[in-house]
């Protein structure tokens, strides 16, 4: 016996109660418990060398299965990651051109500013306030970013449902007003809070919002492009769904499109990640993803993320 383990010393340390005793220990997650030995050949001698032998085998088993499961942990964190990048590369266009605007709008005035160097800064207070929205904007348009870079295990917390989808919207804009895509938000007033990682979800809703552009951009139809974006508490769990009015998962992709890999796009434009990282997210949250048919046309992901009220009761 290693010096790590505990032998038994109970009030009768023979018979069926040690061997018990040490079978609930490694129900309850002890490995380090043993039988006491007599090794005198009897058959409880052999019970008691069974018992321990088989203590010991579970013991390792489930240091190997929980280091296994940190590996698994580990690859995961590296694809959410690797599959981040990927779409930066797919945002940056648009979010430096996001930057642009308010950037031209400060410039602007600060030049009409030093145009005018007798002006009191009452007579400026309009165009100060003007460069203080500006920078706000752009402020919060570096802080999606900064979230969406983020690269750290799930940390759950209170938050405001809303947050990660404007906080996606605000990366996806100006991509999708050079579609000519209108995006629809329906919110329901006062949603209660969620229990949730908002920079993970947002990288879901990125995901959505990206994919419903480029079945857009391939859509045909002469109809206005519509992305579609719902909230509401339903039960306990707060719903988003994400809807395009383009031409939809064709029926035989269906079952596939939540598949590492799986992508209809051409060579190099799609890793085929997106919706199964997103997918392992929502499932980490405790909820769930899923393609839902669309009438008459396009396609229909839907969110469900537990509220908080929920969680706090589990
Ligand atoms: N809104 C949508 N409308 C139609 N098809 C969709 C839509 N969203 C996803 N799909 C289908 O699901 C497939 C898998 O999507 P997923 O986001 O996982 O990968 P991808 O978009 O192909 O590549 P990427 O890794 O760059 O996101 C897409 O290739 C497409 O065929
Ligand atoms: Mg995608």
């Amino acid at each position: 016996m290693d010096s790590s383990t505990e032998e038994l010393v109970l009030e009768s340390p023979h018979g069926l109660d040690v061997v018990t005793e040490v079978l609930i220990a490694v129900a309850s997650g002890r490995f380090d418990v043993r039988a006491p030995r007599s090794f005198d050949g009897s058959a409880m001698d052999v019970l008691a060398f069974m018992v321990n032998a088989t203590a010991e085998e579970v013991g390792l088993l489930v240091a190997t299965l929980d280091r296994e499961r940190e590996d698994l942990q580990r690859a995961r964190d590296q694809l959410v990651l690797a599959e981040k990048l990927a779409a930066l590369g797919e945002l940056s266009a648009g979010v430096a051109h996001e930057l642009n605007q308010p950037l031209t709008v400060i410039r602007m005035i600060t030049d009409l500013l030093r145009s005018k160097p007798n002006a009191t800064i009452a007579e400026c207070a309009a165009d100060l306030a003007t460069i203080a929205d500006a920078s706000r904007r752009m402020g919060r348009i570096v802080d999606s970013v900064r979230a969406f870079a983020r690269g750290r295990s799930l940390v759950v917390e209170s938050i405001d449902p809303i947050a990660p989808v404007e906080s996606a919207l605000v990366l996806v804009q100006e991509a999708n007003r050079q579609s000519g895509i209108r995006v629809d938000r329906d919110y329901q007033p006062d949603l209660p809070r969620a229990r949730a990682d908002a920079d993970r979800l947002q990288q879901v809703f990125v995901n959505l919002l990206v994919n419903a552009r480029h079945a857009l951009e391939s859509s045909t139809t002469t109809s206005e492009r519509v992305i579609h974006v719902g909230i509401a508490a339903q039960g306990e769990q707060v719903v988003y769904t994400v809807e395009d009015n383009g031409p939809g998962v064709a029926a035989e992709h269906a079952g596939r499109v939540f598949d590492p890999f799986f992508t209809t796009k051409a060579p190099g434009s799609g890793t085929g990640l997106g919706l199964s990282v997103s997918h392992g997210i929502c499932v980490d949250h405790g909820g769930s993803l899923c393609l839902e048919p669309r009438d008459p046309v396009g396609a229909r992901f839907v969110v469900r993320i537990p509220l908080e009220r929920e969680a706090k009761r589990s």
